[in-house]
């Protein structure tokens, strides 16, 4: 082998990186694995952590800004994200534009939107135990690379995947809680406003208003104290 084949040995595209990732979920992945969004996503893209890497087309990581002050988390891609590798993009994405919108929130700008598995469960089925413990990691990894001020879950699944608290989403939903140092609020999923579409005091639609409303006036003390 001659001294340039050997150096060669070194660059990063002989690395396999398969074989960097703890195949089993149930190792974990150290915190600051990763420096940047772009080697988790590499990673991401290669992870066997769970059942859910043998059907994807793409593993959804994340989108939105890197520096974002808030932080939304939902649950796991649905066919239109797992097409495109990006999340929130279907039927809900449109609508949670629109209530980002509402207060004047940009979803380019003011948020980074990712999930609690980056991979599509078989008929949008609600992500096990197992395989959100797999992909927890990532997702710590990326709280630590973005270190959103606050962060937003969307449903239960995001709630239990994040906290562990399995209270109904609308016991909880619209009140602060505290999470490792992050402000984080349960919100309704768009899913859910999708399939009650009322806007009558008290509806699904009219409390997400209260508490976008909320997230908005905490961004905007936030925005001026920093
Ligand atoms: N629902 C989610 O929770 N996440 C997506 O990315 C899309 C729909």
């Amino acid at each position: 082998m001659n001294s340039n084949t050997q150096l060669s040995l070194f660059e990063e595209s002989n690395f396999n990186q398969k074989d960097l990732i703890p195949t089993d979920g149930k190792i974990t992945i150290p915190a600051h694995t990763y420096t940047t969004m772009t080697e988790l996503t590499q990673h991401c893209e290669n992870c066997h952590r769970c059942g859910l890497s043998e059907n994807r087309t793409h593993a959804v990581v994340g989108r939105g800004n890197l520096q974002a002050k808030i932080m939304i988390i939902g649950e796991a891609p649905g066919q239109q994200e797992d097409e495109t590798g990006l999340p929130f993009v279907g039927k809900s994405g449109q609508l949670l534009e629109k209530i980002l919108a509402s207060v004047d929130l940009k979803r380019e700008t003011d948020v980074y939107i990712c999930n609690i598995v980056k991979c599509r469960p078989p008929e949008n089925r609600v992500p096990t135990p197992d395989e959100m413990a797999a992909c927890k990691p990532y997702l710590l990894e990326q709280i630590n690379l973005v270190k959103p001020k606050i962060i937003l879950l969307t449903g239960a699944t995001a709630v239990k995947g994040i906290t562990g608290n399995k209270q109904g989403i609308t016991k909880i939903r619209g009140q602060w809680m505290e999470w490792e140092g992050h402000l984080c609020m349960p919100i309704f999923h768009p899913s859910y406003l999708l399939r009650n579409p009322s806007k009558e005091k008290g509806s699904p639609k009219w409390l997400m208003w209260q508490d976008i409303q909320a997230v908005k006036a905490k961004f905007d003390q936030l925005s001026a104290n920093s």
